[in-house]
């Protein structure tokens, strides 16, 4: 494998909201890297640990038995203070002090923007891995974390299924995504909800209503209406509210998993995902690629401009929402 950037060390971060496989990433870069003789600067609490200095020194061994494990051993941070100017140069002084050649960010949108600005301020050479569970970065088909956030939704949901049926209650379960529907979908058809509210669509209470009614019409009487935390109608407490003001006589309930989904062993799915995408990122660097994202597409590695990656987004199918209703009458 060729070094056309002259890198000698690499550093890896991991930012914004955690992510189940987030450590299988860092377990391949770390590995990828030291196979390619570079060495290899672990920074503590994402950009903010950037700019402090917070960096230790990873080996093949500071990445053993991590593989299973949810969260991120480098720890993770929302840094507003990067959006200055002045952050980014003493966070670009500090690499270049430590004698680091290129960064790995593994992260979501906000923090593809950090590393994009440090690629096209001081034309430092980064790389993404989507790491996110609301699947909402643009150049790959699935984020890491995705798989089994949706996962533990499903599994929660199935619980929730028995009780709502003993009691003939309606359930409302309020799954993350502030932007986007992703986990809201795709865990609606994986739970066999009878309805779903995602921010991408307009359903009204009043049409959840009207189905409820009728689903009660053919004896049904219990049901799971799933709500992405960022409906434009509100969250389940708020749906679930304006619900119960049409249909008093509803029993209903409500659930919220929020940060659960953020957390757990990942899926195989997901340390699969990690794994290739960590290795393809450092070779990708090492091949000269920088201010790109390395995503899967059609099980492709496929490197996408950072610009692209947050400013972009996948379009949830529609059709799916219709075919959930069929199939969960
Ligand atoms: O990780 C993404 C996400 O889970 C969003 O779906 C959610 O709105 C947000 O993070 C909440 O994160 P925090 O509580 O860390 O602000």
């Amino acid at each position: 494998m060729g070094n056309q950037q002259n890198i000698k060390r690499i550093a890896l971060l991991t930012s914004g909201g955690d992510s189940p496989g987030m450590n299988a990433g860092i377990r391949a870069v770390v590995r990828t890297a030291i196979f390619n003789n570079l060495k290899v600067t672990g920074v503590m609490n994402g950009f903010s640990g950037l700019l402090k200095g917070q960096y230790i020194e990873m080996e093949p061994h500071s990445v053993s038995k991590i593989i299973s494990n949810g969260g991120t051993i480098l720890k993770s941070s929302r840094c507003p203070e990067f959006i200055k100017a002045e952050a980014r140069k003493q966070a670009y002084e500090t690499m270049r002090r430590n004698q680091i050649d290129a960064l790995v960010v593994l992260g979501g949108d906000g923090s593809f923007r950090g590393a994009y600005e440090l690629f096209k301020e001081f034309n430092f050479p980064v790389i993404g891995i989507p790491c996110t569970i609301d699947n909402d970065i643009f150049g790959t088909d699935f984020t890491i974390g995705f798989d089994t956030a949706v996962n533990t939704a499903v599994g929660a949901i199935d619980k929730l299924r028995d009780t709502a049926d003993s009691h003939n209650m309606v359930f409302f379960v309020e799954v993350m995504g502030r932007h986007s529907g992703f986990i809201a979908v795709n865990t609606a058809i994986s739970a066999g909800a009878e309805e779903m509210l995602l921010p991408e669509t307009k359903t009204k209470v009043e049409e959840i209503c009207h189905y409820l009614v009728n689903l009660r019409r053919s004896n049904k009487t219990s049901g799971i209406i799933v709500v992405a935390e960022g409906d434009e109608e509100g969250g389940a407490v708020e749906v679930a509210r304006k619900v119960k003001e049409i249909l008093p006589e509803y029993q209903t309930r409500i659930t919220t998993l929020g940060h659960i989904q953020r957390g757990g062993s990942p899926t195989a799915n997901d340390r699969v995902l990690a794994s290739l995408l960590g290795h393809a990122a450092v070779n990708g660097l090492l091949e000269g690629k920088t201010g790109v994202m390395a995503g899967r597409i059609h099980n492709q590695i496929v490197f996408t401009p950072l610009e692209e990656a947050f400013s972009k987004r996948n379009k949830i199918d529609q059709s799916w929402i219709e075919i959930s209703r069929v199939i969960s009458m």
